[in-house]
């Protein structure tokens, strides 16, 4: 049966996004951290599913963005909408978002960036959308966004960034920089 859940032997898009969920379910090892993909065996990842819910919505839309690339007509849009209706998440099917997204809550999550990286971490209530033009910002790999946070327009957000909970990000955001407040600027950890 394992072998059937071997990327090596799939449809080269389904591969990908098997991948891209095998990293999403390596976040949920140990909530947020990032865990070791190639510890996870197919009953790993069906308990880890059947334990958390956020990570069950990222199967869907690692699902629905599968059979969007297959040209599946119908089924993706009627999983974006699963997506908003049992989890009320808004995460636009077949958006570029590399594996190891983790949302803690996917409640009232508006997750629509240019693209997003690897192992982002979100915990609740986060945006990320336009300011007052079309443009979408890029999320680095690694990064954190607190409860609350909102990143608006096409600010980059570098690589292992954080932003604080409630924080409204206008700027760009260098990499390994923690942001808060309204609107968000640098601070300056207590430890690390
Ligand atoms: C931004 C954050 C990651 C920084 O954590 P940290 O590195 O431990 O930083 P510190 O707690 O040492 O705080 C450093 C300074 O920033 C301030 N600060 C921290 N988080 C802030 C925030 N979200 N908004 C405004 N100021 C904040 C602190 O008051 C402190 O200011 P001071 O130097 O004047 O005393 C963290 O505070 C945060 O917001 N985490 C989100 C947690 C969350 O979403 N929880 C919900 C769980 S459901």
């Amino acid at each position: 049966v394992t072998s059937v859940w071997n990327a090596d032997h799939m449809n080269p898009s389904l591969a990908a996004h098997w991948r891209l969920l095998k990293m999403d379910a390596a976040r949920w090892i140990r909530p947020q951290e990032i865990g070791d993909v190639s510890s996870l065996r197919l009953t790993l990842i069906v308990g880890l599913l059947a334990r958390h819910p956020p990570l069950r919505a990222m199967a869907w839309f690692r699902l629905g963005s599968a059979l969007r690339d297959l040209g599946v007509r119908g089924v993706p849009s009627w999983v974006q909408r699963r997506l908003l209706r049992l989890y009320g998440l808004e995460l636009s099917v077949g958006a570029d978002v590399g594996g190891g997204l983790y949302i803690a809550h996917p409640v009232g999550c508006v997750l629509a960036g240019r693209s997003i990286g690897a192992n982002v971490t979100v915990i609740s209530q986060v945006t990320f959308g336009t300011r007052d033009d079309d443009e979408w910002p890029t999320i680095g790999d690694e990064t954190f966004f607190g409860a609350g946070a909102r990143v608006l327009g096409g600010v980059h957000v570098g690589h292992g960034a954080r932003v604080g909970a409630n924080a409204v990000v206008l700027r760009d955001v260098e990499p390994g920089v923690t942001v808060a407040g309204v609107p968000a600027r640098p601070i300056t950890p207590h430890t690390g």
